[in-house]
């Protein structure tokens, strides 16, 4: 959401300013919708239509208090009488009143929230289950499900996660280092990614879309530049993507500069001191299968780089600046420099990597609409 369109916005599109203060310094690049308001994820609305039955009663409470006061300022205020007051004591009937009527209220509120926790938290039998991982700085999305066919393994991707629209996710968080936090505000609510602990929860959305998604805890120096993107694609397109990736293989090199970047890939370069990518890398169908950075399997098939610092024509202009000295980009980034690689060997680990494609149709960016 751009800020110049903010005032065009119905009310519930505006509640996404926490959001929008959350990540104000990032918002420049993220042209996806960030919303928290986004009715189209049961999960929100459920929260929706409890918040808007808690306003109401705010609102009918701040009447009644506003009632209360401006009668008793008018009807107590001085006057000329110099009668003595009426002397009392207390008055039981309006303390019971006073007691009564805010247990009643925070009842009512206490059931709403329990209802409301009771139907969003459950994951449905039926929802698809995903893995989401927390590392300094990145995601690791596995789809538990969904083996590798011929292979070792299950489909897995970097920081874009692939769903399918109108089904609910059973989202299971966990973190490899320290602690960060899983939130794509249109889906549903954000979720702590704990080392050591698993937490199964579920988002979704109705609506096919590309939606931002940002860790929510501070992780580090590159907190900020932890995002991800979850791409809604409609269930068949899904079921395109998902059969598509279990059944990939990474294409052979087909040239010599691409054959140069596949040989540093898998082997490193010794003349230039750089090791070799797979011992951190995986690419589905080949020996790399190292799993301490992003699978790189569909990498020239996204469309972010960084875990969602640039995106399009930005990402591709970065991959090589990336692969030299990453940590110039990206503060804290872990991948060790390669600075003493050519700019040959960079631009053919470059060739290299973006053939790693899913077939045409199953290419989920452009398969739906970027808000
Ligand atoms: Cu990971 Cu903040």
């Amino acid at each position: 959401m751009k800020l110049n369109t903010l005032t065009r916005q119905p009310f519930h599109r505006l509640l996404p300013m926490t959001a929008l203060l959350l990540g104000s310094a990032a918002l420049a690049q993220q042209t996806q919708t960030l919303n928290v308001g986004d009715l189209n994820s049961s999960y929100n609305r459920n929260i929706w239509w409890m918040s808007i039955a808690v306003i109401v009663m705010a609102i009918l409470i701040f009447a009644g208090v506003s009632y209360a006061l401006f009668y008793t300022v008018n009807k107590f205020r001085e006057d000329k009488s110099t009668a003595e007051p009426k002397q009392f004591h207390g008055n039981n009937r309006l303390e019971m009143v006073l007691i009564v009527v805010p247990v009643i209220i925070v009842t009512i509120i206490t059931i709403l929230a329990a209802r409301t926790m009771a139907i969003v938290n459950p994951t449905p039998k039926d929802a698809l289950h995903v893995n989401a991982t927390g590392a300094q700085f990145w995601w690791a999305f596995e789809y538990p499900e969904s083996p590798v066919q011929g292979g070792t393994g299950t489909v897995v991707n970097g920081n874009e996660l692939v769903v399918p629209a109108g089904r609910q996710i059973a989202i299971t968080t966990t973190a490899r280092d320290v602690i960060h936090a899983f939130w794509a505000p249109n889906l549903g609510g954000q979720r702590d990614a704990i080392p050591g602990s698993k937490k199964t929860w579920q988002i979704d959305t109705d609506k096919p879309g590309v939606y931002q998604g940002n860790c929510s805890v501070l992780c580090g120096a590159s907190h900020a530049n932890m995002r991800f993107k979850v791409v809604a694609l409609p269930k068949a397109q899904y079921e395109t993507f998902i059969t598509a990736a279990q059944a990939y293989k990474a294409p052979a090199p087909s040239n010599a500069s691409e054959q140069n970047g596949y040989n540093i890939f898998m082997q490193g370069k010794a003349s230039a001191g750089a090791a070799a990518c797979l011992s951190c890398h995986r690419i589905q169908g080949t020996m790399a299968a190292g799993a301490v950075g992003p699978d790189m399997s569909f990498f020239g098939s996204r469309n972010t780089l960084g875990a969602g610092i640039y995106e399009g024509q930005a990402r591709i202009n970065h991959i090589k600046p990336w692969i030299k000295k990453c940590v110039d980009l990206k503060p804290g980034c872990l991948m060790p420099a390669y600075e003493k690689l050519s700019d040959q060997d960079l631009s053919d680990l470059q060739a290299y990597i973006l053939t790693l494609k899913l077939p045409e149709n199953a290419a989920y960016w452009g398969k739906v609409p970027v808000q």
